[in-house]
């Protein structure tokens, strides 16, 4: 069954619980094929993937994003969101002990077993090639990643269209430094995101996200609901 746009992105969920079935590259191209159409600032495509093969690279990507994911959850336990800017300086990263929270041990089956997923993408970005328009603002800048984040969930999307799943994380871009060395990455380039596919084991059909009149105003910030006169 060809799936529409809604039915492809109500149902493109994270999926993190994977079968055993094997993810062939063939499969992998004709995704990237697919995601490639994918707008980025003044067309720039900045985007270059690693397809990730070696059991051994596999393994240390694993051991990164495990300490990563420690991190992370240090702060949800503590209520906080992970990382999230208050402003440049004051982010909600130290009120937590990150150094003991990369010792704790957090068992998470995503994590603990993300080398024996079918199919690890590395998404990096040349950052030479992002228009940040909202650079230098008194604020953390956001504008970069939208020349790349729109390439990497097509590449969520295609893998939904052809049955299959993923889940895309930044958890392992908290070990930027490592990863780059790991994978050989020129220098000028950033990690966006670790995409992880499989066919996965439970699909959902229709994702829980908020209506459009929960999040859209009319002329103002503020405003009336967007919507909420139209039959729907
Ligand atoms: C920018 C971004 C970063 C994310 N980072 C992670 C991550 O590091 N680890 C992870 O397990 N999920 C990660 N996710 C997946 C989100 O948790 C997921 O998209 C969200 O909870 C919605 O899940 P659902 O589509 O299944 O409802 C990330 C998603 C986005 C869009």
């Amino acid at each position: 069954m060809h799936m529409n746009l809604k039915e492809l992105t109500s149902s493109c969920a994270a999926y993190r619980t994977y079968t055993d079935r094997v993810v062939t590259d063939d499969e992998l191209y004709r995704i990237l094929d697919v995601a490639r159409f994918a707008p980025s600032g003044g067309n720039r495509q900045g985007w270059r993937v690693v397809v990730i093969k070696d059991q051994a690279i596999k393994e240390k990507v694993r051991d990164l994003y495990v300490v990563s994911w420690r991190e992370y959850m240090a702060h949800v336990e503590a209520g906080l969101v992970p990382f999230a800017p208050i402003s440049d300086r004051n982010w909600s990263g130290p009120a937590v002990d990150l150094e003991a929270a990369r010792s704790k041990e957090r068992p998470f089956d995503f994590a603990d077993h993300l080398d024996r997923a079918p199919a690890l993408l590395a998404v990096f970005v040349e950052l030479s090639k992002l228009a940040v328009l909202d650079n230098g603002l008194d604020r953390q800048s956001i504008v970069g990643g939208a020349s790349v984040y729109p390439f990497c969930y097509n590449i969520l999307l295609a893998a939904v269209e052809i049955g299959l799943g993923g889940v895309m994380t930044t958890a392992l871009c908290r070990e930027e430094p490592a990863v780059m060395s790991l994978l050989g990455a020129d220098p000028g380039f950033a990690l966006a995101a670790l995409l992880v596919i499989g066919e996965p084991v439970k699909r959902v059909s229709r994702l829980s996200r908020r209506p459009v009149d929960d999040f859209s105003r009319v002329d103002s910030f503020n405003g009336v609901p967007f919507g909420a006169e139209l039959d729907s």
